[in-house]
């Protein structure tokens, strides 16, 4: 790459955890704070990602960031609802996000939702530390809002010191029953071989100081190299959802991770059956919150850099994946893009043999964990697919002679209703959940009791 054109990009840092266990709330805090620093213009909503300018970074964190230490310009969150998979967090080869908080309310601890975070990110081999959150809920707790979490701590009593002690040694426990080496962040050198504990309240903003300035630490020491990106060049991304946009027809909310992405450019999408070949229509960001109550809540934009998350309108994206490459064409020869993504949608492709379940989930990158959770269950798939639970996926599993093989396993999708007819006539068993381990736990006791 020359290196006149090179640019360090934001890091992508995805904000994880069970459901009602604080992500979104640590992410209005931040913006919250920003605003009352009278820094509101300076936070920017993207689609599905707030970015964060080293500088609100540096006024929020206080003493614990200073911004001469930092190159990179700051750092882009990605929230993942809880019912959501944040599988869909791919990129050409492995994790869409460059590091990852783990968010873990202190009082209801490890949940089935927070296995699972941790099982992808050390599959994906992400980086993350681990937000223990709503520390203000410990009885007796005395609030000091928006400190850093030293000083909070010095000015608790003794028995409420104690008790959140316990919870946060409870948490580094069960980290390393996962086999995570977890320590609380202040104790940890290196924190890509341990896992940095970070206590905060998204209430009070009570170590959101602490944890902005890990997240800095962590992404200046470790990635730097990795957010070296050609700042002109053609833009590289993932689809994070596929959505209808009254006025745009269907649209793919996309983050960006390298290059740029114009409203003129020719785009390949990775779609059901073969890369989509499109031009863009229209390149959305969200109005200002200040802009809210105009007409549309969108704004066109001419052009967006790596890292960002941008809606995308352009015609014939039917068919297109949540999790699956966007690449823009730009200069190049079109049949090399289309084979580019070709080869990355092959990389992602589950092997099916001749006889198995069949599966369906939700985006390519759950599809993905469900199929790598299968194969160390020892459970042959015979057909892997993104997409509801369709009639046609009732018929295919019919076939099998195995009754055992009789069943769909659907993670994060719908049953239509009327392959929940059918599957019922041609007694097919069909399983959805939204926990990847908890479906697998669910047919492997069907499995049994068929057995006994
Ligand atoms: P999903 O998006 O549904 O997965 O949930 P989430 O993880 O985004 O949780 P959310 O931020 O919506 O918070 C859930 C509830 O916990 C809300 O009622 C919050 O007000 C509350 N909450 C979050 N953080 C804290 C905290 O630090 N202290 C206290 N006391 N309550 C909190
Ligand atoms: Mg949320």
């Amino acid at each position: 790459r020359d290196p006149a054109s090179t640019s360090l990009r934001t890091p992508i840092v995805a904000v994880l955890g069970h459901v009602d266990h604080g992500k979104t709330s640590l992410l209005d805090k931040i913006r919250g704070s920003a605003v009352i620093e009278g820094e509101a213009g300076a936070i920017t909503q993207h689609i599905g990602a707030t970015a964060v300018p080293l500088d609100i970074i540096s006024t929020i964190a206080g003493d614990l960031v200073d911004p001469d230490d930092f190159d990179l310009p700051g750092l882009l969150f990605i929230d993942t609802p809880g019912h959501h998979s944040f599988t869909t967090l791919r990129s050409r080869g492995g994790a869409l996000a460059d590091i990852a908080i783990l968010v873990v309310d202190v009082n209801d601890g490890f949940q089935p939702q927070t296995l699972e975070a941790l099982d992808i990110l050390k599959r994906s081999e992400t980086p993350f530390i681990v937000a223990a959150n709503k520390i203000d809920t410990v009885p007796g707790w005395n609030e000091n809002e928006d400190s850093p979490i030293n000083d909070t701590y010095e000015s608790q009593s003794d028995r409420v010191r104690s008790r959140l002690d316990e919870q946060l040694y409870e948490i580094i426990g069960n980290l390393s029953d996962e086999g995570f080496s977890a320590d609380l962040y202040w104790r940890v050198q290196n924190f890509q071989r341990n896992v940095g504990v970070v206590p905060v309240s998204a209430m009070t903003g009570e170590g959101v100081p602490d944890l902005l300035a890990v997240m800095m630490g962590l992404s200046q020491r470790y990635m730097k190299e990795e957010m070296e990106i050609d700042v002109q060049g053609p833009g590289v991304g993932t689809v994070l959802e596929v959505k209808d946009e009254k006025g745009f027809g269907t649209t793919i909310d996309t983050v960006l991770y390298d290059g740029t992405i114009r409203a003129d450019d020719q785009l390949v999408v990775g779609g059901q059956n073969e890369p989509i070949v499109t031009d863009v229509r229209a390149l959305l960001q969200p109005r200002p919150l200040a802009e809210i109550r105009t007409e549309s809540r969108f704004e066109k934009v001419d052009e967006v850099g790596a890292a960002a998350g941008i809606k995308v309108a352009a015609p014939e994206l039917d068919e297109a994946m949540a999790g699956a490459p966007v690449r823009v064409v730009r200069n190049r020869d079109l049949n090399d893009v289309i084979q580019e993504v070709q080869a990355e949608l092959a990389d992602i492709a589950v092997d099916t043999g001749e006889e198995g379940v069949v599966v369906k989930a939700d985006t390519l990158g759950s599809l993905e964990a469900m199929a790598d959770a299968l194969d160390e269950a020892e459970v042959p798939i015979v057909r892997a697919e993104v997409g509801d639970v369709a009639p046609r996926d009732v018929s295919v599993a019919s076939t099998a002679d195995d009754p055992k093989q009789r069943v769909i396993l659907g993670f994060n999708v719908d049953t239509l209703s009327d392959a929940e007819r059918r599957a019922e006539a041609d007694d097919v068993t069909i399983f959805t959940d939204e926990v990847i381990y908890q479906l697998i736990e669910e047919y492997e006791e069907f499995v049994e009791e068929m057995e006994q």
